[in-house]
């Protein structure tokens, strides 16, 4: 039986200003900070280490992971950044307040262009100073590969190749791994993981940093998956998320 334990970053800040962030490079807030802690600590009281660590190229990722690792004194295992792992890039729609937008455009919509899986949030604009293509970061991409704006299909076809080509094998090959990640990135995988049908994946929350553990078969199909630490809070805190996009 194999392990692998997917975590959310801790809260950002605009998650705590409610705004939607994409691949807005925003750090993480102070709970954010003390919420990746945390998760390390848990980590370790449960007994995990870890012998490799993926993430993303946004820095709300990165701290969590090594925030995290710090407080397992794993701050030196091999770690891989990736793109691929970024959050769904969200168009448009980046920056804007989410209860706002629910108020402009109604709870459904936002619905809509959170939560479901195939219809996109609007493009943001090639001119717009955070358009990725003018990102040093993503100058190695191929143009059709840089986002202006994803559902989460979008999503899980530029996350999936990671997975099967870095996560699986290091996965298969025995090395404990952490995946230290975002909202939709990790939708996405879950989605894969657990078979959950395109119009059901609407329900899915993730709350921040709290560790998504899978036990995973020898085809690394899950035997079964569990969120460490206290089941209400955690329901609480995916609660919590999807209220984010409700006009208040
Ligand atoms: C964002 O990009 O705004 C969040 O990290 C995830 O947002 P969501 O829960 O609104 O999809």
């Amino acid at each position: 039986m194999k392990k692998i334990v997917l975590i959310r970053h801790g809260e950002s800040t605009w998650n705590k200003e409610n705004r939607f962030t994409g691949w807005a490079d925003v750090d993480l807030s102070p709970a954010g900070v003390e919420e990746a802690q945390a998760a390390g600590r848990l980590l370790k009281a449960e007994g995990y280490v870890f012998d490799i660590a993926f993430t993303s190229t946004l820095k709300r990722a990165i701290r969590t992971l090594h925030f995290g690792l710090d407080a397992m004194d794993l701050a030196w295992i091999p770690e891989e950044k990736h793109w691929r792992l970024n959050e769904r890039h969200y168009g448009a729609l980046t920056g804007l307040n989410k209860a706002e937008t629910a108020q402009k455009y109604g709870d459904a919509q936002v619905l809509v262009w959170r939560r479901s899986y195939d219809i996109p949030p609007p493009l943001m604009e090639p001119g717009d100073a955070a358009n990725p293509a003018r990102d040093a970061r993503y100058a190695s991409l191929r143009p059709d590969e840089v986002p202006r704006g994803e559902c989460l299909k979008d999503t899980v076809e530029r996350v999936m190749p990671y997975w099967n080509e870095r996560i699986v094998p290091a996965v298969k090959s025995g090395q404990r791994v952490l995946v230290a990640a975002h909202g939709n990135s990790l939708r996405a995988l879950v989605k894969h993981l657990d078979g959950i049908a395109d119009d059901k994946i609407v329900e899915l929350n993730i709350p921040t940093a709290r560790p998504l553990v899978y036990e995973l078969d020898d085809a690394m199909k899950p035997i079964r998956s569990y969120y460490l630490g206290d089941a209400e809070e955690i329901a609480r805190a995916a609660a919590a998320v999807a209220n984010q996009g409700k006009a208040k």
